[in-house]
């Protein structure tokens, strides 16, 4: 089954292998969304029923929750945790600096809030997702449904003042209906291409009514753990600015990559 895996996916897969070296027993962990972050759910879940790891997890997604219960991870909400000590998830971009765009998979509201609830938030991702200035991704904005059309006339009025390269702004979509957040917002990907000042958009973009959150994570990711699709893996410790790099030993679990739903 490992071996039918694509080189972005075994990258994905062992940056996410290294990160949970990060977990101890005893921890109260967060749990990313999207296709990096379910690699990490199952590592997690392998060592709890392997290993006996005793940890708690808060997800941080519907349907990251289902999959941490279906690998053997107690599931906790954030309020009972009230903080955590590590959060490991995913990223659509990530800098120099180690600030990020999320939210490719709608899930930044709860990502944010989970990551900044942490004494640690680590960031793994394979090293495609790596830029030199933030904003070749589409930046998405969780709006509430009430108003959106003003509210997304309103973000286009604000980049137009910012630092970006694109202007183009579009409501997401699943079908011919808006994509519902988790917490029954919608999203708007604003296409900036590139993003002069991250810190001052982040910013400017949350003082806009209407707008719950928006994805860019500044100065919350601590450490990132870059995947490469030959086993190999970056581990960027920002706070402690150093750079370390391995091979991960690829070692097949019939456990881990069975039933892989993401
Ligand atoms: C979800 C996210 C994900 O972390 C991001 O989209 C990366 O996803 P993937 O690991 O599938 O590439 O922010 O809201």
């Amino acid at each position: 089954m490992a071996a039918d895996l694509s080189p972005i996916d075994k990258a994905k897969f062992v940056a996410a292998r290294r990160a949970v070296d990060y977990v101890q027993s005893g921890m109260k962990v967060g749990l990313g969304t999207g296709s990096t972050a379910a690699w990490m759910v199952r590592c997690l879940g392998e060592m709890v029923r392997e290993e006996g790891l005793k940890i708690v997890g808060v997800p941080t997604s519907a349907r990251t929750a289902d999959l941490a219960r279906q690998v053997g991870i107690e599931v906790v909400s954030l309020d009972e945790a009230k903080w955590l000590d590590v959060t490991i998830d995913g990223a659509d971009e990530f800098d120099g600096e180690a600030n990020l765009i999320k939210g490719g998979g709608g899930a930044l509201l709860l990502e944010k809030i989970v990551a900044t609830a942490s004494d640690q938030m680590i960031v793994i991702a394979d090293a495609a997702k790596e830029v030199l200035t933030l904003g070749a991704f589409p930046l998405p904005v969780e709006v509430i449904p009430f108003g959106w059309q003003t509210t997304k006339a309103l973000l286009e009025e604000t980049i137009e003042s910012l630092d970006v390269l694109g202007h183009q702004t579009t409501l997401r979509m699943t079908g011919d209906r808006p994509f519902i957040t988790d917490e029954g917002n919608y999203i708007v990907d604003l296409h900036l291409q590139r993003i002069g000042d991250a810190r001052q958009m982040a910013l400017v973009l949350n003082q806009i009514p209407g707008v719950v959150e928006n994805g860019l994570f500044i100065d919350i990711c601590d450490v990132v753990v870059v995947g490469h699709g030959d086993g190999r893996v970056t581990v960027r410790d920002v706070t402690a600015g150093t750079q370390e790099e391995e091979t991960m030993e690829f070692v097949e679990s019939d456990n881990l990559f069975r039933d892989m739903g993401d």
